[in-house]
């Protein structure tokens, strides 16, 4: 019996499970990608990744068709807005599917939904709970969000590291007086450590105690109770004090300077509207209904009209609901959930590789849409540009591509799907006294798809609506071409009226 009769057996009102081995959850289809081809959530789970042109029918083709089958199939998950119409398609879906009421969307427009990364971090519960080394990968990521990519130079990485050093002395100091942790809180408490030189030595003066909430939050921090407190933790807020108070202002006068300006740089988008309130203040919006109730959280912060705070917004979603989503316990009934990026090089971080790795562990069916390979690597904007983007796109074990122009994407998928023995056909001719002209039939190595071919793919539109693509993945042979790749066609729904 095929995998594929296995599964009308199973799933079509056949005759159940019994002696399949298929697992209910991982084994469950969510695509006929052909006849006899599916993909399934144990698919799903590997990571999807869709190439295209712009307007090849990535989006309407099968980035609607994946989102559409997870939404059927009752999964939560988050989806990342960066075009204008993107949630209004995402409500479309949900209501196609009976998912309406599962849907939350996070955007500045709802501003009663908040979440403070900071402050969450260090009062969540649980295992590793409430250490501020969590809070370090947290700033790592917030640097690299806010410059819009990683910068790996030896002097960013010099100032970088200084940088989160000295906010996280100030998160320890925040923490332990009990106030906000928000990078509302820690530029302010960083704006107001004592100047101590030769010269000057404010710590001991009055007036800058009454004015200062570094010195307030020490002080308040002090005098809580430290009876529950474990040692390490009185120890950490030791040094924090002794940086703060005694280092950090002793250091050279611009070398402080580089350190504010950087912390600055990363701090700034969160100090003003909206992302001060959505990101500094209560956290209202609970990451964990995604898996626990099957929440569709649309992140709608569109780029056209939020810019840069877009970019950042949606990015720092990303990256909570991956640590959300690494950190939940998953058993054999656990639920998967989904996280859906179109125009994914608007918001790929250092990160994602490291998620991508685990993501088939933790249930997470990661899809990524992109026009091309090119776009990917100005996107991660380090020395090693390459090399980062190639370990990611590893990790997605389903790669689709719609039509594209662009010859450096068009190669790595000709190369991707690589070469097969394939039978030649030519002429030869002899010459001389008995001269004949004959066929010949060499075999010879050739790619399967050329790179030439990916401009050939239908795209969409009228009068067919036919998205045709070549699908990749790994540990799959297509039934219709007895290879690893297969010719796909994603039906788009043909547009509606303006509403
Ligand atoms: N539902 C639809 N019905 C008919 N045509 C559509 C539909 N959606 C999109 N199209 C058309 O199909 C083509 C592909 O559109 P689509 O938005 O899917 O491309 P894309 O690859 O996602 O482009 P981009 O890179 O700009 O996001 C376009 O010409 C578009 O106008
Ligand atoms: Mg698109």
């Amino acid at each position: 019996m095929s995998r594929f009769t296995q599964w009308i057996n199973r799933f079509g009102g056949g005759s159940g499970d019994a002696g399949t081995g298929l697992d209910p959850i991982l084994d469950r289809p969510l695509l006929h990608l052909t006849d006899t081809d599916l993909w399934t959530v144990r698919d799903a789970v590997g990571g999807a990744v869709i190439f295209g042109g712009p307007g090849s029918g990535k989006s309407s083709g099968p980035g609607r068709h994946i989102a559409l089958s997870m939404l059927e199939s009752q999964m939560g998950g988050v989806v990342l807005a960066a075009k204008p119409g993107e949630a209004r398609k995402w409500l479309d879906y949900a209501t196609e599917t009976g998912r309406l009421d599962d849907v939350v969307v996070f955007s500045p427009e709802y501003p009663e939904l908040r979440i403070n990364p900071l402050d969450q971090e260090l009062r969540r519960v649980g295992r590793g709970a409430g250490y501020t080394a969590n809070v370090t990968s947290l700033f790592e990521i917030l640097l690299e969000i806010t410059e819009g990519g990683r910068k790996d130079g030896d002097g960013e990485k010099f100032w970088h590291r200084a940088t989160i050093e000295l906010m996280t002395h100030a998160t320890n100091v925040l923490h332990a007086a009990g106030e906000t942790v928000s990078l509302v809180n820690i530029h302010e408490l960083i704006q107001s450590v004592p100047r101590r030189s030769e010269a000057v030595d404010e710590f001991h003066e009055d007036i800058w105690r009454d004015h200062s909430y570094c010195w307030q939050c020490m002080a308040r921090a002090v005098g809580q109770d430290f009876q529950d407190v474990v040692p390490e933790r009185q120890q950490d807020l030791e040094m924090a004090a002794s940086y703060l108070c005694e280092e950090f202002p002793r250091l050279a006068e611009r070398t402080r300077g580089s350190i504010i300006a950087t912390m600055k740089g990363m701090a700034l988008p969160f100090l003003q509207s909206p992302l001060r309130e959505v990101f500094g203040s209560e956290t209202t919006l609970r990451l964990e209904d995604i898996f626990d109730h099957r929440t569709i959280l649309i992140c709608d912060w569109p780029l056209k009209t939020f810019a840069s705070v877009g970019r950042i917004a949606n990015g720092l979603m990303k990256y909570l609901f991956q640590v959300a989503a690494e950190r939940r316990s998953v058993g054999r009934n656990t639920v998967p959930a989904f996280l859906f990026v179109d125009e994914a090089q608007l918001f790929i971080t250092s990160r994602d590789a490291e998620f991508m790795a685990t993501a088939r562990e933790s249930r997470i069916c990661t899809t990524f849409i992109t026009q091309n390979i090119s776009n990917l690597y100005s996107a991660v904007r380090a020395p090693n540009a390459k090399h980062v983007v190639d370990s990611l796109l590893a990790n997605f074990n389903t790669k689709c591509f719609a039509a594209n122009s662009d010859a450096l994407t068009n190669r790595w998928a000709a190369d991707l799907i690589a070469q097969s023995w394939q039978l030649m056909a030519g002429s030869s001719t002899t010459t001389g006294q008995q001269a004949s002209t004959g066929a010949t039939l060499n075999q010879q190595l050739a790619y399967r798809i050329l790179p030439g071919e990916f401009l050939t793919l239908q795209t969409g539109g009228p009068p067919e609506f036919l998205v045709e693509s070549i699908v990749a993945q790994g540990g799959r042979v297509f039934h219709h071409t007895d290879a690893p790749y297969g010719r796909i066609v994603f039906p788009q729904e043909p547009e509606r009226s303006p509403r």
